[in-house]
């Protein structure tokens, strides 16, 4: 066990007296304390590099000084007032420089929310009123959050689902493009989209595509194994939205603000969708989440359906206009794409050596690492990420899995090579203690991930 974490301990023990297990999910009783950039303290004085930054809502690093700055200047002036009620200009600037930097050159509005879950709610509201059609479709795999609407959205987890029905009416889901795990059996040259099949087959049977409102789709499944899909899938799809008047969405919570080396990782795909939902790094960690799609779309609800009173809080305004300032200024989608790149080449490299690793993929910073117990079988190693992550923990580095065997590889933007060289030294490390057993059982007890 890691030495010098009695603080952390006595935390965690005190936080299971007052949070319910519902709201957590365990990796190892790491208690922040304060941090900076990709490096992070905690009650007990142990540093980390942090490899998640905060489920990718972290882009520009623990505590930037310009967001600080930002943050400070405005709580001094005023914290809140409702945009329900009174404007205020944080809201609007930022509301312009968001259809500034989301793709489609076309008129846009945007609607904040406080998480990306809320966000994916309106979202539905929002594309169920302008098509006047109730029927959504996302993906076996996807996780688009906690409310009521985006958890009927998602279909990743079954505890997720429990005891809480009913869900939303009308929403379906289709199986997301997977080609490491390509379901049948293809490879990319002789690919011929069977898996969007799936799709057609539903539409000439059973779910009429003209009473479907939206389809939603993660550019890259995140907490699903972070999937890239092939673009000619994203492409084939968007048409088959376009051709069926259905709205091709984009939820970019976890993707968006530079981690995928483009402002939203649909740019990627050279696709332009119609809605897009933000969340988590916008306001590098302060709570904020925004819907930005055509301004018919938009203009679709009748006040007051969709407010917030602490929406668009002129605080989290404000870390998000410093967010995108320092992304445009320090030039951190070059970086990302740079360092993801470099990240991808290390972890090929243990591919080589360490036949756990099955598959490396990802984009720019958004980097998943997906381990088997036999590569024939691809079946996932989910003891082998939990242990290692563990491991990884006790060894100074923040890392988790997904998907039950992925170890997502999510580090701040601002992260140097020299700390992704240590990050990468241990998490090697790591894997050669399990392979030579080790990590002791015991740690699956607190290692318990999705
Ligand atoms: C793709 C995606 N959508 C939505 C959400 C939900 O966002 P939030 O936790 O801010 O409500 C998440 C969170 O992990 C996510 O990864």
């Amino acid at each position: 066990m890691k030495e010098n974490t009695i603080r952390c301990h006595s935390v965690v023990e005190q936080d299971s007296e007052v949070i319910p297990s519902g709201c957590r999910v365990p990796y190892y009783p790491l208690v922040i304390k304060s941090g900076s950039g990709a490096i992070m303290k905690d009650v007990d004085g142990n540093e980390y590099i942090d490899m998640l930054s905060s489920a990718a809502a972290l882009n520009t690093g623990q505590a930037h000084p310009k967001v600080v700055d930002a943050i400070i200047k405005q709580v001094k002036e005023f914290i809140h007032y409702t945009p329900a009620y009174v404007y205020h200009e944080a809201l609007v600037k930022l509301a312009k420089e968001l259809t500034e930097i989301t793709p489609g050159n076309f008129s846009k509005k945007v609607a904040f929310g406080l998480s990306g879950s809320d966000s994916n709610d309106g979202m539905i509201k929002f594309a169920r009123a302008y098509t006047g059609r109730s029927k959504i479709i996302s993906f076996v795999g996807s996780y688009h959050g906690s409310t009521y609407g985006s958890i009927s959205l998602s279909a990743i987890s079954l505890n997720m689902r429990r005891k809480i029905g009913p869900l939303l009416p009308d929403i379906d889901h289709i199986n997301y493009p997977d080609c490491y795990r390509c379901k049948f059996d293809k490879k990319e040259d002789c690919c011929k989209l069977e898996c969007l099949e799936e799709l057609e087959d539903k539409f000439r049977n059973y779910l009429p595509p003209e009473e479907v409102a939206a389809i939603v789709m993660e550019p890259i499944a995140g907490d699903g194994g972070l999937i890239v899909p092939p673009k000619k899938y994203v492409h084939a799809l968007y048409n088959l939205c376009k051709k069926n008047g259905i709205l091709f969405v984009v939820d970019e919570i976890q993707q968006g603000f530079g981690r995928t080396g483009k402002w939203f990782a649909i740019e990627n795909f050279d696709v332009e969708p119609d809605i897009i939902v933000m969340g988590k790094s916008i306001a590098s960690g302060m709570p904020m989440s925004a819907i930005v799609a055509r301004s018919e779309i938009m203009e679709s609800l009748d006040a007051p359906a969709h407010v917030f009173t602490t929406m668009a809080n002129p605080v989290s305004c404000s870390a998000a206009l410093a967010t995108i300032s320092v992304i445009k200024e320090e030039e951190l989608m070059k970086r990302s794409k740079e360092l993801g790149d470099y990240l991808k080449v290390r972890f090929n490299e243990m591919k080589d050596k360490y036949s756990i690793i099955g598959d490396v993929r990802g984009m720019g910073l958004s980097i998943g690492v997906d381990l088997v117990t036999d590569r024939n079988t691809k079946e996932r190693a989910r003891e082998a990420a939990a242990k290692i992550c563990y491991r990884c923990w006790e060894k100074g580095v923040i890392l988790t899995f997904f998907s039950n065997n992925v170890l997502r590889v999510q580090p701040p933007l601002v992260i140097t090579k020299e700390q992704i060289d240590k990050a990468v030294a241990i998490i090697e490390e790591s894997i050669n203690e399990y392979l030579k057993g080790d990590i002791p059982d015991e740690v699956l007890l607190e290692a318990k991930g999705w």
